[in-house]
């Protein structure tokens, strides 16, 4: 007898996959991250190039891709690069183009979220000293304003910024990223604390203009553990790191305190209660060594062995990883969306086992009754993925970006179960993801097992 179970999440639970402009759009316009690949800094010197399509069109196709795979609302970012192409200047074409997208998405019936800024920023915002500037706080609240006033009746959830954390420590402390200084901590904390000013002021700039828009942020969560839990100067090392990589919104929108480069925190005006949701974007969990070594901040980081990885070997499969981000999550108070959950995995070999146990821990949450409201996937097709350019695959299709044609991979059929059953279902499970189901359904999991051994397989 097959054993047949539903986990059910709430009426009107949204099902998505997040984008970003510069990583989908493609024929960037004159941004910092342009520049960066230009000048040769991206895996094997490639550019981003005619990206997924979006900016000649493409867009629509992958739109009713989403709508027709399910789906009920779509993440993606706009360019200010090409919205405010210079200090004085606003290109009314392309803030047409964006609302275009929204109303689209809104009438294929997918919520529009969109985020004001994901990594990049114009050239001449870089010029003038970029977020290390304070002058960086308006420029941003006005670029908010702008779209505001263009989006705002057709677009209700905001992000202001993706991944402020990444930004800084890819840029500033590892360099990676643009600007590329390695090791400057303290410039890296002086980003942070414009970045949570001009969230702030852009926060304040979107209600002003429509009280009932929801702002919100979106932050990294950095899972990390310390590997050998009897050991309290590992511990403390482990909770130091976290503390400065993870809580720096935390601190910032609940509390109202700046955090400075060792971790000690003041007091800030205007910062705090200016959120309305959170975004929790969660891909895998560190354990977290001490070592007797500055540079590393007395902590070495390494992904847990024994469990499954992604093709590169960056993300380890700890689904329990994220209920504790989830747990992590509810802490801001604020109802909680994930923005971003995915692995790059070309042979789609790891991701339905991803997707089930990360949707099932999910469903463990919310049964809690923590305010989980939304699951954005990483990401809809393969796109332009930062330092690697092309070289990692995190969508649902495969995307070759010289073609522009997609495939969608099982894990897509998987994702359209998902939302079609608005949960997780043994069917869908047994049929896409076989290998997850002895950890979601351990009833039917151990009924599968018992029929293979009656059959002698
Ligand atoms: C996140 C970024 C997103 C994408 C994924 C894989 O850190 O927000 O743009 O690169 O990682």
């Amino acid at each position: 007898m097959p054993v047949n179970a539903h986990y059910t999440f709430p009426p009107g639970f949204l099902w998505g996959t997040a984008t970003a402009a510069h990583q989908v759009e493609g024929d960037p316009p004159a941004n910092q991250w342009r520049a960066w690949e230009q000048a040769g800094r991206v895996h094997r010197g490639q550019t981003v190039g005619p990206g997924c399509g979006w900016w000649r069109g493409l867009w629509r196709d992958d739109f009713q891709r989403a709508a027709q795979a399910g789906h009920n609302a779509l993440r993606f970012s706009v360019s200010w690069a090409r919205i405010q192409p210079a200090p004085d200047r606003w290109d009314p074409d392309a803030l047409a183009q964006y609302r275009e997208w929204a109303r689209t998405a809104r009438a294929l019936g997918l919520e529009p979220f969109v985020t004001l800024h994901h990594f990049t920023d114009p050239l001449w915002f870089t010029e003038q000293g970029g977020w290390e500037n304070p002058a960086a706080v308006q420029a941003f609240a006005a670029f908010a304003r702008r779209v505001g006033q263009a989006l705002g009746d057709v677009v209700r959830f905001w992000a202001t910024f993706n991944e402020p954390n990444v930004y800084a420590y890819r840029g500033f402390v590892e360099g990676v990223f643009p600007p590329g200084r390695v090791g400057d901590v303290r410039a890296a904390f002086r980003v942070l604390a414009h970045m949570a000013q001009a969230h702030a002021a852009a926060y304040e700039a979107l209600h002003r203009l429509q009280p009932d828009l929801r702002v919100g942020i979106v932050l990294h969560y950095r899972g990390m553990r310390p590997a050998r839990a009897w050991f309290p100067l590992e511990r403390l090392v482990t909770a130091w790191h976290h503390r400065l990589f993870n809580d720096f919104f935390w601190h910032a929108l609940v509390r109202g305190r700046l955090m400075g480069p060792t971790g000690f925190t003041r007091p800030a005006a205007g910062l705090r209660g200016t959120l309305d949701y959170v975004g929790l974007n969660y891909y895998t969990e560190d354990r977290v060594r001490f070592v007797w070594y500055p540079g590393e901040l007395f902590g070495r980081h390494a992904l847990p062995a024994g469990v499954p990885q992604s093709a590169h070997g960056e993300i380890a499969v700890v689904p329990q990883g994220f209920y504790r981000a989830l747990a992590w999550a509810r802490g801001f108070g604020v109802p909680i969306y994930v923005t971003e959950n995915g692995i790059d995995d070309a042979a789609d070999a790891v991701r339905p086992l991803y997707l089930a146990t990360h949707v099932h821990q999910m469903w463990r949450a919310l049964i809690n009754n923590w305010p989980i409201r939304g699951y954005f996937h990483w990401s809809l097709m393969d796109n332009f993925e930062w330092e690697w350019g092309w070289d990692r695959h995190f969508g649902l299709w495969a995307c070759d970006p010289q073609t522009q044609v997609r495939k969608p991979r099982s894990s897509a059929h998987l994702y359209a179960a998902i939302a079609a059953a608005n949960g997780l279902t043994t069917d869908a499970v047994r049929r896409y993801a076989a290998a997850a189901l002895p950890l979601v359904f351990p009833e039917a999991g151990l009924a599968a097992l018992r029929a293979d051994e009656a059959s002698g397989r």
